[in-house]
């Protein structure tokens, strides 16, 4: 059972981590303000997403994901960024992002690693699977390789629980990665190091979604 104090304290320090975040947000960086994180192309294709929707927040989701697709994570200064694109406070797009598991926080790995554990995945081995990554690439899940090669996760259902297990690799799916198909996954994934357009999600034309 949980200690009350203690969970009490955890929430005081995460709420003085958010509103140290948004002081520094405001101090460093003026409102719509770009911080020159992207490429030209990366802003162009920010640009043509707002002009999809009557209402420039309806792109926050976007957005983000094409932020994290350019930064590999969603930074302080990508939240401002985004903020400024879409009208809304740096605050409440840092709740966006908080609130859905597929942004991340923290810089990854160069290949995103991510096994699907829910019941599909689960009775067909996404344990042993992730046991076999861990293994191979001398990492616990949840961590990056010392070499910055991958990041392993866990994450929900994948949408192809009837080729479980799944795992996706940035925007790549592999169906059927039973562990003993760990080490040629493994292999090919050391291989695409150097492939730049390795599983790299790619934009529908005239479309607000981002499908790989
Ligand atoms: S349960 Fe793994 S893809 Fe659905």
């Amino acid at each position: 059972m949980h200690n009350p104090e203690a969970l009490a304290v955890a929430w005081v320090q995460s709420l003085l981590a958010k509103v140290r975040l948004c002081a520094s947000l405001a101090v460093d960086m003026p409102a719509n303000q770009s911080p020159h994180l992207f490429s030209a192309e990366v802003l162009a294709r920010a640009d043509a997403l707002v002009a999809q929707y009557p209402e420039r927040g309806s792109a926050v989701l976007p957005l983000l994901h094409l932020a994290q697709e350019a930064q590999g994570w969603v930074s302080d200064a990508a939240i401002e960024w985004v903020a400024g694109k879409t009208g809304f406070a740096p605050v409440e797009v840092l709740g966006v992002v908080t609130f859905y598991p597929m942004f991340r926080r923290e810089p990854c790995g160069r290949r995103h690693v991510r096994v699907c554990r829910t019941l599909s995945c689960a009775l067909r081995g996404a344990y042993a699977t992730m046991e076999a990554l861990e293994g191979e690439f001398g990492v616990k899940c949840g961590a990056t390789s010392a070499d910055g090669a991958v990041t392993l996760e866990f994450v929900e259902c994948l949408a192809a629980c009837g080729s479980a297990p799944v795992v996706q690799v940035d925007h790549a799916l592999h169906e059927g990665v039973t562990a003993d198909r760990v080490p040629a996954l493994a292999s090919a994934l050391r291989a695409s190091l150097g492939d730049a357009d390795y599983g790299k999600k790619k934009t529908i034309p005239d479309s607000p979604e981002w499908n790989g």
